[in-house]
């Protein structure tokens, strides 16, 4: 028997309802770790190592009751996070999800009210669905291929900035000492050129936060599917460019989100920059 592809929609339905639940999840776990660690010897670190591992269970959980037969990647169990509990990684339905648990550690261990569930599906190797909710403040962003982006089912557009000199760029990086000085160096060279830097510390929403124009654009080296298979969906549905360096798929290298106008000058900024080189 032919099987059938899955609906994008069904398949963004099912990341939403598992996100949601998700982002609960960690945001209950941080703040019965703010009042527990006070009386036990744990620190606030290891509830940040606890939570992230816990949420991603839970997402391998759900899935292998909502969707068993899909692949799962994750960022704390790798692609063996379906097995964490339990379940032989398979993809015989063509559909591998990816989640970043808890996007934005650092914040969620200080507080800061910018961490989020990132979960994407990818159908035959393609981003096709992906889901952004940020567990802090219960925003969320959705997007499905070729089927427009969403923050709280309002549909959003990026920047219509055309100057890269009045243009506000986001960006990160990553935990690498010498990946930083490499970074600060692309840095500066870029700072003269823009209107000014921002820096989150959680790529999934930097890469919402340029779909709907909070941003203008950006860009960062180092990142992994998890990191930014939601968002650059989201972004791409927003109108937004999304590529790595000299034509190359968005990924570890390179990730740049920008308007089509403000695409071409950014890039030529970070070929000359070198910005994919470095540790
Ligand atoms: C990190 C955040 C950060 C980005 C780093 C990522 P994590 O993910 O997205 O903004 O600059 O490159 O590794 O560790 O918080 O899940
Ligand atoms: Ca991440």
């Amino acid at each position: 028997m032919q099987q059938t592809s899955p609906d994008f929609r069904d398949l963004l339905k099912t990341a939403v309802e598992i996100a949601r639940r998700a982002a609960e999840t960690a945001s209950r776990m941080r703040a019965e770790a703010v009042s527990s660690t006070i009386d036990t010897k744990s620190t606030v670190t290891d509830v940040v190592t606890a939570a992230d591992r816990a949420v991603e269970r839970q997402v391998a959980e759900e899935l292998r009751t909502l969707r068993p037969g899909d692949a799962l990647l994750g960022e704390e169990y790798g692609e063996n996070a379906a097995d964490a509990v339990g379940s032989a990684a398979g993809a015989a339905s063509g559909v591998r999800w990816i989640v970043d648990p808890i996007d934005g550690t650092v914040n969620y261990l200080y507080g800061l009210p910018q961490y989020a569930v990132s979960l994407a599906a990818e159908l035959d190797g393609v981003v096709v669905a992906g889901v952004v909710r940020n567990a802090a403040t219960g925003d969320e962003w959705t997007a499905t291929l070729g089927g427009g982006a969403f923050h709280d089912g309002r549909p959003i557009r990026g920047s219509a900035q055309t100057d890269l000199a009045q243009s506000l760029v986001g960006t990160g990086f990553g935990y690498d000492a010498a990946r930083r000085l490499h970074q600060a160096g692309v840095l500066t060279g870029l700072l003269p050129h823009v209107r000014d830097i921002r820096r989150w510390g959680a790529a999934s929403l930097d890469l919402c936060f340029a779909a709907e124009g909070l941003i203008d654009a950006y860009y960062e080296k180092g990142l992994n599917p998890w990191d930014h298979a939601a968002g650059a969906l989201i972004a791409r549905e927003a109108g937004l460019t999304v590529e790595g360096l000299n034509g190359a798929a968005p990924g570890l290298p390179m990730v740049i989100a920008a308007p089509p106008a403000l695409f071409p000058p950014l890039h030529a900024h970070l070929v000359t920059l070198n910005a994919s080189g470095g540790a």
